[in-house]
């Protein structure tokens, strides 16, 4: 028995319009209809969101945006705000994702500011942080992972803290077709847990769902879903396939 239920997760980032948007859950929806074992959620660029709602309605796949911005409104020229996000339908939103803060400024204090205005949206936060390919072979893995959390989670009490989805994703592994191994990642995976648990309490930290991001497809997933410490997959290429992404919350 798995000691949380997995959350299978799709970013879409910068693809799909909306009638692609359409056509993907037309085929994914039926693959999925008896998938009961974990929570389904799916990505799509912003334009996209209502739509997508509105083909998910009725099933158990939750929509989520890949940013919001921490004003509920206001004079930001091409940001997106959280009640926005919730009012179209989006139930979770993604914080954090490496390539944001690799091409537009993301740093840890922006992302605890969007985690704050997200948790007063009432959507859940699904945090990204990992480390880079040179940060990995400087040895640095453990030390970058906790400054990451402990900048984005600054401030929060444990009960804001406990809707909140923790995604792993070294960058040396997005996009690469490059997979972390199972092992890689639950080690990673435990000093994430280890120092939620510093931070917010033992029971807080045994029921965080801490997911995989990383090249992860159809042939890999078993092995990762296969070791205890990891609690699903936020799947990036392998998500815009209805069939590959079927494939993949069927584990
Ligand atoms: P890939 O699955 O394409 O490597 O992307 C992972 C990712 O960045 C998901 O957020």
């Amino acid at each position: 028995m798995r000691p949380r239920v997995p959350v299978i997760a799709g970013n879409w980032k910068m693809y799909k319009s909306v009638a692609q948007t359409l056509d993907f859950f037309e085929k994914f929806k039926p693959l999925v209809a008896r998938a009961d074992h974990c929570e389904i959620v799916i990505a799509p660029p912003f334009p996209a969101l209502a739509a997508a709602a509105e083909a998910a309605r009725g099933t158990r796949i939750r929509i989520a945006a890949q940013n919001l911005h921490w004003g509920s409104e206001g004079a930001y020229t091409g940001e997106v705000s959280g009640p926005m996000l919730a009012a179209a339908g989006c139930s979770h939103v993604i914080i954090g994702h490496s390539e944001r803060r690799q091409y537009f400024g993301e740093t840890d204090q922006t992302v605890n500011r969007r985690l704050s205005a997200a948790l007063a949206a009432g959507l859940i936060p699904l945090l990204c942080i990992g480390e880079t390919l040179p940060e990995r072979e400087a040895g640095q893995t453990e030390s970058v992972l906790i400054r990451q959390l402990e900048g984005a989670l600054a401030a929060l009490t444990p009960a804001e803290f406990s809707p909140i989805l923790v995604a792993y994703e070294p960058v040396w592994a997005i996009g690469t077709g490059r997979t972390a191994t199972p092992e890689m990642a639950a080690d990673a995976h435990r000093v994430i847990r280890d120092r939620v648990g510093r931070l917010f309490g033992r029971a807080a930290s045994e029921k965080l769902r801490i997911l995989y991001g990383g090249s992860v497809k159809p042939d890999n997933i078993k092995g990762l879903m296969a070791r205890p410490e990891i609690d699903g997959a936020l799947v990036g290429g392998a998500s815009l396939d209805p069939l590959a992404m079927a494939a993949i919350v069927n584990f």
